[in-house]
């Protein structure tokens, strides 16, 4: 009787252990760690917006959760659509870089030498730049005076581009999925200068009722 409970015992722990087999080369301390520093980290840290991922222990609870946020693309909180405008803090992760973390979780997410681990990045202190005044901007808008435009901050899935007075257009932002609750403002990587004329247009196509963007803007000197 006593070895035959043993055995039960024996065969359910390995199921357990079958169940994490390790079926991959990549491993947090060589790939993913580099990743989650330079992706997540600025929130996922003590002290963070949001739960830890900054080691090993505090990552890997949440494997699974990390594939599905990432494949689902909420992870980093991005909307922007890569390619339209260019921004600071993009954070949005590059294809392989998904391949990497995805491939980890379905390898069964090991940990690998600590020899390999890169260092933990330095908290950010460099708060967001302040955003203040702002045009608001719904359908189109001829701007009657020159502005150097900053950062945009839409308020649906909205596409903004500027007409200039040349008739050549700039694409400024394209976001196809709007995630309200990540709300933000997008800061240009380098501030664009609109002479006079030119003519801001909003265009939303998923939108039922209006749209509406605030455009924040500094005056020439
Ligand atoms: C701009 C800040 C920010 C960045 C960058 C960021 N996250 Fe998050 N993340 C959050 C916040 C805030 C939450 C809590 C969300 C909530 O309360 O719903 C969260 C939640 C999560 C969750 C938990 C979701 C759940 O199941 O509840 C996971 C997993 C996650 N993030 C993974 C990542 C990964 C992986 C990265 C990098 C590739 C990343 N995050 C980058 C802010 C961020």
């Amino acid at each position: 009787m006593r070895l035959v409970r043993a055995g039960g015992l024996l065969l359910l722990s390995a199921a357990t252990f079958a169940h994490d087999a390790i079926s991959t080369n990549l491993t947090w301390t060589r790939e993913v760690s580099r990743i989650v520093y330079h992706r997540c980290a600025a929130c996922h840290r003590p002290g963070g917006a949001a739960m830890s991922l900054l080691n090993y222990e505090d990552a890997r609870p949440w494997a699974k959760a990390i594939r599905d946020e990432v494949l689902a693309r909420r992870m980093p909180p991005w909307d922007a659509v890569k390619g339209v405008g260019d921004f600071r803090d993009d954070q949005s992760l590059a294809q392989p870089e998904m391949d990497v973390l995805v491939g980890w979780v379905e390898g069964g997410a090991p940990e690998g030498n600590p020899i390999y681990l890169p260092n933990v990045p330095p908290a950010e202190h460099t708060k967001p730049p302040a955003h203040r005044g702002g045009m608001t901007l719904r359908g189109s808008m001829t701007l009657d005076r020159p502005a150097i435009l900053t950062a945009i901050q839409p308020e649906g899935p909205v596409e903004l581009a500027a007409l200039l007075p040349d008739q050549s257009v700039e694409r400024l932002i394209w976001v196809r999925e709007f995630h309200p609750k990540w709300k933000r403002a997008y800061d240009l990587r380098q501030p664009l200068h609109l002479p006079r004329g030119t003519r801001l247009l909003l265009y939303c196509s998923a939108c039922t009722g209006s749209v509406k963007a605030t455009v924040f803007t500094t005056p020439l000197r």
